[in-house]
């Protein structure tokens, strides 16, 4: 058993090598300007999946600028994804980072909220990765199951809030930190779940296909 998770993290980035330009400018642009992407083992991970459960069709709530994204396409050229973002900002930012990419033609990007724009979408999709505002991860994730194919995974990042679930944490994040556990309970009791311990926590449904979801 691996006791010091924070230097094995460091480890298995320390062993990742990018080389896309692009990406790399992605990566010091988010740093400078305080927006949250996901870590490079969380990429990889995230890379790894798509390829191993040959999806096809992915829908992304939180784009960001596109870095997730890019990464979920990147050597994956038969994959489309559907991404949504609220901020103008970052969905502008975006749209230039997926255009340097190369991935314009592959990328339907979407300006506005999640939780009214999944119920418009008319498409079903086989992984669905949620990476937005923490205290409506429940709603995203009943929405986008029910646009989940059979035998698709929902990948949630950032479960573990900072790590607010288990140690203490600020009381502004209180309702926040309640709801997250709330659904991590939910998906235990009512999903094929596992929750894994790296990043910021990750938790990946299966569906199986042999359930109506409540
Ligand atoms: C953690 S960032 C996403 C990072 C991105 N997935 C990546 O790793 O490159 C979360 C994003 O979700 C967006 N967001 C928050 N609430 C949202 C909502 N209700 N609908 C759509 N996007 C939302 C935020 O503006 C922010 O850009």
């Amino acid at each position: 058993m691996i006791d010091d998770l924070i230097k094995a993290n460091e480890y298995v980035i320390s062993k990742i090598k990018e080389n896309n330009e692009v990406i790399l400018e992605m990566e010091e642009y988010a740093k400078e300007h305080n927006v949250p992407i996901v870590t490079k083992e969380v990429a990889e991970y995230l890379k790894f999946m798509i390829k191993s459960n040959k999806s096809k069709n992915i829908l992304e709530v939180g784009t960001a600028i596109g870095y997730s994204g890019s990464v979920m396409l990147q050597g994956n050229e038969d994959v489309t994804i559907t991404t949504i973002e609220i901020d103008e900002d970052r969905y502008n930012e975006a749209r230039v980072n997926f255009e340097k990419m190369g991935y314009s033609s592959r990328v339907n990007q979407i300006l506005g909220d999640a939780l009214v724009e999944i119920p418009k979408l008319d498409d079903t999709f086989d992984f669905i990765f949620i990476d937005a505002a923490k205290g409506k991860y429940m709603d995203f994730y009943k929405d986008s199951y029910k646009l989940l194919k059979k035998d698709g995974i929902i990948f949630i990042d950032n479960i573990m809030f900072r790590g607010y679930l288990y140690n203490e944490y600020p009381k502004r994040f209180k309702t926040i930190v309640r709801k997250l556990n709330e659904f991590i309970e939910y998906l235990h009791e009512n999903e094929d779940f596992v929750l894994l311990p790296f990043g910021d926590g990750i938790g990946l449904v299966y569906n199986r296909g042999d359930k109506k979801h409540k």
